[in-house]
């Protein structure tokens, strides 16, 4: 479908191991990296999944390579998702704030619902895959420890994991909150991948308000050197992110 709008030169798809260069007769100027289906272990069960991209403007006017698509987050055009959940939902940034966009089975349309969506300030939910605990660095057991036995007396932190992305970001968009996915002893570099999970992911959060991060850098600021590469990210609320950047950085010292 990319292909055949005439619009992009060059696309990286989890799905595909190197870029896909478009035919000279059918290329535009953008590049889109996308994840078709993420979270896909969820299909069975029947849970939600969805599909998230980035579309960069090519810098150069060179043959299109995979080059073109090793760029950090910031010089993102457009990104977002589309969530398959109880109704299927397209949101979406051009850069000027974030809008949400319900299909409408009746009529085939995505109709606007949301529009220059804002994430909550701090909110009361985490979300993380804690069946991973033994392997926990000390700054993710410690934010967690605040989260469940709070000392200033407030309450605590719900906790809630669909182990599917888009839902996962989705909620924390819409709720508010926090949503990590960090490095861990088994896996230094997170399991998400950059161009396509962590940096529309962080487009969207940071275009509506919110927070993404890898605890020492922002997720936008990175200069990929791979198509698949990986990074730990933790993205949601400003104030909850910046908690747990707080006591990251705590332990990096
Ligand atoms: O990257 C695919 C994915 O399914 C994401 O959608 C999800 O956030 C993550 O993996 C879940 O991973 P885990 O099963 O390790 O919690």
């Amino acid at each position: 479908m990319i292909k055949s709008s005439f619009t992009s030169c060059v696309l990286v798809s989890e799905e595909n191991d190197h870029a896909i260069i478009i035919e000279p007769e059918k290329r535009g100027k953008y590049v889109v990296c996308f994840d078709p289906l993420d979270g896909s272990s969820n299909i069975d069960c029947l849970a939600s999944i969805g599909t998230i991209f980035a579309v960069y403007r090519k810098e150069t006017v060179d043959e299109p390579s995979e080059k073109d698509a090793l760029r950090s987050g910031r010089d993102i055009v457009a990104a977002g998702y589309a969530l398959y959940g109880s109704a299927t939902m397209l949101v979406l940034s051009t850069g000027q704030g974030v809008n949400c966009f319900m299909l409408d089975p009746a009529i085939g349309e995505f109709i606007l619902v949301d529009r220059d969506v804002k994430i909550k300030k701090k909110g009361k939910i985490y979300s993380l895959n804690e069946g991973y605990a033994a392997h926990f660095y000390p700054d993710v057991t410690e934010y967690l420890k605040k989260k469940k036995f709070p000392e200033d007396g407030s309450s605590p932190y719900g906790g809630r994991y669909v182990g599917s992305m888009v839902a996962d970001v989705h909620r924390t968009l819409v709720y508010g909150g926090i949503f990590l996915y960090p490095a861990n002893i088994k896996s230094p570099k997170g399991k998400l991948r950059l161009l396509y999970e962590c940096n529309p992911m962080a487009f969207i959060m940071e275009q509506a308000g919110g927070m993404a991060t890898t605890g020492a850098v922002n997720v936008l600021d990175i200069k990929p050197d791979s198509i698949h590469q990986r990074v730990p990210v933790v993205l949601g609320s400003p104030d909850d992110v910046q908690e747990y950047i707080s006591i990251f950085k705590k332990y990096s010292k």
